[in-house]
């Protein structure tokens, strides 16, 4: 099955001080979505920024914002972050549980798509009969809280696993993979299955955004 690779550039790695150029940057290089990095000092480790640094940068791009919530309880926040502008909406199992699919939901009655999250060390088994629910699944290959770590390849069988769901379904399901992808991991990790690749350091680092981001789409 052909899949349509994407790049998600994550602006954890951008200059928060230009944030509307670095965006605006990144669609001029080719990105195809921008992965919106939200964190929120109790779920991880680290604080990022919320639902205004959504509505700002939704007005100097039209590339799809995916919005990543490392947040708690993360319910009580996506309508507003609908409402900011993110067009897809992707939360943790790990923050929901039993909630989980409410919370999906929701993410759906908003008009948003719906993304799912897993951490590098919870399995498939909990939330196997939601991927097909979902628009995007989302496999963390670092844990969540800071840019610039090093890639777990033991997350992979699970993008394997995950994609011969989707596949099953024959539904247009994104397999997204998150954390440490580079020109070296790169053609494995799509091998394995993921078709949206999320990079922070290895774009922001890069002398040529436009030649990275294409290398990731296209080795
Ligand atoms: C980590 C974030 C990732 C991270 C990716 O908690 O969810 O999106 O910013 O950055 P790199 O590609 O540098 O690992
Ligand atoms: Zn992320």
């Amino acid at each position: 099955m052909d899949r349509q690779v994407k790049i998600a550039p994550s602006i954890l790695s951008a200059d928060f001080s230009v944030m509307g150029e670095e965006v605006k940057d990144l669609e001029k290089n080719g990105a195809d979505m921008i992965h919106v990095d939200v964190m929120d000092g109790v779920f991880v480790n680290n604080i990022t920024f919320g639902m205004k640094m959504v509505k700002d940068i939704r007005k100097v791009t039209s590339l799809p914002l995916d919005a990543h919530l490392m947040i708690v309880e993360p319910w009580r926040y996506v309508e507003r972050f609908a409402e900011a502008g993110a067009d897809i909406i992707t939360v943790h199992y790990e923050a929901c549980r039993e909630r989980l699919s409410e919370t999906l939901d929701l993410i759906g009655s908003t008009g948003k798509k719906r993304g799912l999250v897993i951490n590098p060390d919870t399995p498939v088994e909990p939330v196997r009969d939601l991927i097909t629910a979902c628009d995007m699944v989302l496999v963390m290959s670092v844990f969540p809280g800071k840019g610039g770590q090093k890639f777990i390849p033991d997350v992979l069988p699970k993008v394997v696993e995950i994609r011969k769901i989707i596949d099953e379904s024959g539904k247009n399901i994104d397999l997204e993979i998150d954390g440490g992808v580079n020109l070296e991991n790169v053609s494995l990790i799509k091998k394995s299955g993921a078709n949206v690749l999320v990079a922070g350091n290895t774009v922001f680092s890069a002398e040529d955004r436009r030649a990275v981001i294409s290398a990731l789409r296209n080795d």
